[in-house]
């Protein structure tokens, strides 16, 4: 898919990835961009960023985790624009606790990195098959197809985000339907960068683990991958080669994961009380 003339929709827009995406969606010449995000403030920053490069930039605040919203966003986006060609559910939260997570963080794992790209779903794909194409881009994690130690609740959410994008593909595939999962490593966001701030052992995991991208740099692989119309997106290249490792020698895999947290000396259960 070339993003040219295109109507898209990111979620978490506001910051980080999301907004690197919205940027660089309008500097390839898409025709609208709907910038959500449940701080408005930030959303409406990059929207006007994208009207300045010539095109339509919308704000909506939008919980993700609560499917009005959600419906309610991509409606509004069919009603103005008279189609939505590609939804970026990117929204994401991580907590950087393990057995010390409590059912709150669970709950909120559960409901912004899963059931908010199922409410996504839910709301475009009607109007997508209609038409015989559209294209959905879910931001999950290479957390989501490894793992991230002293995340609990990020790595078993992003691995059924995964598991859902898969599921779709399988099933709306052979109807138009594209879909894409994003799977970074370290990207240099407020996420990542909190985390290590605030001595987060999964972040400091993953700045160990290897190389920090600038958000932009993926932006770059996704306008790459939406345009290969490839399924998984890494822009750290490596994750490929430990997906294999993984799938090949999971105790060897387990085992040269325990050596990467001890070096970077992640508590077991997490850092919090
Ligand atoms: N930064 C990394 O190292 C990294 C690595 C792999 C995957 N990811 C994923 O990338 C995505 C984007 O994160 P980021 O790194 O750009 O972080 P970020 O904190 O810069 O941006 C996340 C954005 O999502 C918004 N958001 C959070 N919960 C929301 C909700 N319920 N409704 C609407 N908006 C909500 C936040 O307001 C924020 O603007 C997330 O899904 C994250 O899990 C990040």
């Amino acid at each position: 898919m070339h993003l040219r003339g295109r109507v898209v929709v990111v979620t978490g827009g506001g910051s980080g990835i999301g907004a690197a995406m919205a940027r660089r969606f309008a500097a390839e010449g898409a025709r609208a961009v709907v910038v959500a995000d449940r701080d408005e403030g930030p959303a409406r920053v990059v929207a006007a960023e994208v009207e300045r490069a010539g095109t339509a930039g919308v704000a909506v605040r939008t919980d993700v985790s609560v499917e009005p919203q959600v419906r309610a966003l991509v409606a509004g986006a069919l009603q103005r624009f008279g189609q939505v060609d590609l939804v970026c559910s990117n929204a994401g939260v991580a907590f950087g606790r393990g057995l010390d997570a409590g059912d709150e963080d669970w709950a909120q794992a559960w409901s912004v990195n899963v059931m908010a790209h199922v409410f996504a779903a839910r709301a475009v794909l009607p109007s997508m098959l209609a038409r015989g194409a559209g294209y959905l881009l879910h931001t999950c994690s290479a957390a989501g197809l490894l793992t991230s130690p002293g995340d609990a609740p990020y790595t078993v959410s992003k691995h059924a985000a995964v598991a859902f994008a898969e599921w779709l593909a399988v099933t709306y595939g052979d109807k138009g339907i594209r879909i894409s999962v994003l799977c970074p490593q370290g990207v240099r966001t407020n996420m990542l960068l909190g985390g290590l701030a605030s001595g987060d052992p999964a972040a400091r995991v993953v700045a160990a683990a290897g190389e920090l991208l600038e958000p932009e740099q993926v932006a770059d692989a996704v306008v790459e991958g939406l345009d290969a119309e490839r399924f998984l997106i890494l822009p750290h290249p490596e994750v490929a080669t430990y997906l294999r490792r993984k799938a090949s020698d999971p105790d060897r895999w387990l085992a040269g994961l325990r050596r990467l947290v001890a070096r970077a000396e992640v508590p077991r259960h997490g850092t919090h009380p």
